[in-house]
């Protein structure tokens, strides 16, 4: 460690409260404190201020319908065009030459897409969509990469109406076919790979290998060369290549499609308790206004920004804060393809040295391998464009939180911890970067407007200090407004839990445990079910089990998170071979690509431990609490209540001396 890294660790590890920046708050969005008490006071009303940050086709009249909790609708009478407010709006406010996606190759390819070159790409791709066939309301899946035709594809379909589902680039095969199946999903837009640390990928033997397990009819396959000459691939009887489709429609022009404010924008899949993925419902009014609102308040960001969030488009985090909320606002948006250390370790700074990138929004698990890499990288460049910088996706660690405030921010910068998640659709926790005192660890106060508390099991709020659960008592625009074609789950998954119908009262149940203090400040600690988070992304460990025991030579497997430096978390198998089975290498190997097979690389279990018995409960229940205390080496409670006690011990050994 550098002598200023000694220093920087003695007099930031005491400071436990930062202020923002008096240069940050005189030019904040928001600075002026009154605006929680007036959301509290205006409450639904306050919403028209994120509603009327849209244009309307149609306005609404409506602000809250409640009269089927929890099925609510946000200004439900109105109507709009989600591409249309990310697009068109901007040419007629004279800004059609702003930039509106600056993208970088991993190579270092750059290409620049002013709001009229978007306008002119978007409005061809989605002609060319109504020529293949897709009709409002029909599900498109999208299965590509960090490439613009990404975004560009989402907000043709957004044009004519048409919702999107995107499926992260990295899942396998298997997972774009469980996607397309659960959604009906007739279209696909794909492409033929993209580049890894150098290396070219293919991705559309992928997306071929999905389609193969798709179980109805696929109308047509949109594929974008990505790589050239790099890959030869052929298109099949049903598959269009992206360009031709872009030539044959040159200059076509579509008007954007009347949508109601309840009509859906798009599904998310994300994963949950069961080995099912949930299709979370977005709507076009709602999540729109509600990302918009948040991209201004808490992001900050004004038209003449560069603004970069890191994340993938194939998560929540890229659709709301890369795509639909900064385009919205009519600011630069950038985009890379790559990893943050190719060709070196210091890529990132790079980039926002290169773009003199004002906003930066990354995730604990990207800034804790920063920290790991060393600040000389983030040295070599001038950060000072910065301004403000974020987080989301999971806890941040005091100590990444200062590291991040001091080599990145060099101290001038707010950071806001905001959590969230695919089913709010947008930000719900975190402070005001013109307004709050910062708490290196903390999310910070619930938003105004936002209801989120921390109660014990009975749903009373717990005293400051205590652990209980997160739980939010009062709708949003930007909430999920059901599961796919699966109501009955929805209430079951997020409003069971606390509500009590019969005094019409609803809570949303988000599945995480957390404290709050005296100043109402929320730490978000993880979440309550079995669901994990690796690398801030969220996987549901019986997705995983399932995969696993679909391999020749597993009897039963258990998943759990173990505690990982870089990765928040990180997945441990234990598993249980079956009659005639060794617990072989070639097993273990076998688990591993079973795993990747299913569900992606990202799913990898880090540990395999075998095992001839997993500690259940006297009713069969298995312990995973236990399973989690071993893999993270902590002290076990009383074992006693088990079963079979005696496996704790085996198994404990076998994680010790692999
Ligand atoms: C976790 C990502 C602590 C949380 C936007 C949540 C966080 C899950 C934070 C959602 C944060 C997200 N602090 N934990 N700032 N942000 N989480 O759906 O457990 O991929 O439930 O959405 O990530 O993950 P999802």
């Amino acid at each position: 460690m550098s002598d200023a890294d000694v220093e920087l660790e003695a007099r930031l590890e005491e400071q436990e409260a930062f202020e923002p920046p008096a240069s940050f708050v005189d030019q904040a969005n928001v600075s002026d404190e009154s605006i929680y008490e007036e959301f509290e006071e205006n409450w639904p009303d306050c919403w028209t201020q994120a509603a009327d940050m849209l244009d309307w086709e149609r306005e609404y009249t409506e602000v809250l319908d409640d009269s089927d909790e929890p099925f609510y609708e946000w200004f439900g009478d109105g109507t709009l065009n989600a591409s249309y407010n990310c697009i068109d709006r901007h040419l007629e406010d004279g800004n059609k030459n702003r930039v509106a996606i600056k993208w970088e190759g991993e190579l270092g390819e750059t290409r620049t897409y002013t709001y009229q070159d978007l306008y002119r790409e978007v409005n061809e791709f989605a002609a060319a969509l109504r020529e293949l066939g897709v009709e409002e309301d029909d599900v498109v899946t999208m299965y590509m990469p960090m490439v613009p035709e990404l975004p560009i594809a989402m907000l043709a379909c957004a044009r004519i109406g048409a919702p999107h589902s995107v499926v992260f680039a990295g899942f396998s095969s298997e997972a774009l076919a469980t996607r397309m199946n659960a959604a009906d999903s007739e279209y696909l837009v794909t492409c033929d790979g993209y580049y890894r640390r150098g290396d070219a990928l293919d991705h559309v033997e992928k997306a071929n290998e999905g389609l193969d397990a798709v179980d109805h009819g696929v109308e047509a396959v949109v594929v974008k060369d990505r790589l050239g000459d790099e890959l030869d691939h052929s298109l099949k009887g049903n598959q269009y290549d992206w360009d031709d489709l872009m030539a044959d429609h040159l200059g076509d022009r579509v008007d954007p499609v009347e949508r109601g404010a309840e009509d859906m924008l798009f599904l998310m899949y994300t994963s949950g308790t069961t080995g099912k993925p949930k299709g979370v419902k977005h709507t076009t009014g709602g999540y729109l206004s509600y990302v918009t609102w948040t991209s201004h308040a808490v992001l900050d960001i004004e038209p003449e920004d560069t603004y970069w969030c890191s994340a993938d488009i194939g998560w929540i985090t890229g659709h709301s804060y890369i795509v639909y909320g900064p385009l919205s606002l009519g600011t630069t948006t950038v985009m890379y393809e790559g990893t943050p250390d190719y060709p070196a370790r210091d890529r990132l700074w790079e980039l926002v040295e290169k773009y003199s990138v004002d906003i930066f929004y990354t995730a604990p698990t990207a800034i804790r391998a920063f920290m790991k890499w060393g600040s000389r990288f983030p040295e070599e460049h001038d950060l000072s464009s910065l301004r403000l910088l974020g987080t989301v996706g999971e806890p941040i660690n005091p100590r990444a939180w200062k590291w991040y405030y001091k080599h990145i921010g060099g101290e001038e910068c707010p950071i806001v911890d905001t959590w969230w998640q695919t089913e709010t659709g947008g930000m719900m926790v975190t402070t005001l970067p013109g307004i709050g005192t910062m708490k290196p660890g903390s999310a910070g106060p619930p938003l105004p407007g936002i209801d989120a508390r921390v109660v014990d099991t009975n749903g009373h709020e717990v005293d400051a200090g205590r652990a209980g659960y997160l739980t939010v008592d009062k709708p949003w625009p930007g909430m999920l407004r059901t599961l796919y074609k699966n109501d009955e789950r929805f209430v079951e998954e997020y409003w069971e839990e606390y509500s009590d119908p019969e005094e019409d009262e609803w809570v949303y149940f988000p599945e995480d445990g957390a404290k709050i203090d005296d100043d109402g400040y929320i730490t978000v600690l993880g979440r309550v079910d079995d669901v994990i988070n690796v690398s801030g992304h969220r996987l549901g460990t019986m997705e995983i089990e399932s995969a696993i025991v679909g391999v020749e030579g597993v009897a039963e497997a258990a998943v759990v998170g173990g505690d990982h430096e870089v990765k928040g978390e990180t997945v441990y198998a234990y598993v249980i071979t079956e009659e005639g089975y060794d617990e072989s290498e070639d097993l273990r190997a076998r688990i591993i690509e079973g795993v990747e097979d299913a569900i992606g690389p990202i799913a990898r279990p880090e540990e395999v431990v075998f095992t001839p018995e997993l500690p259940k409960t006297r009713s069969g229940k298995i312990m995973r609490r236990l399973l989690e205390d071993i893999a993270n080496d902590e002290e076990l409670g009383d074992t006693s209540t088990l079963r079979n006690p005696d496996v704790v011990d085996d198994i404990q050994r076998k994680v010790r001396e692999p």
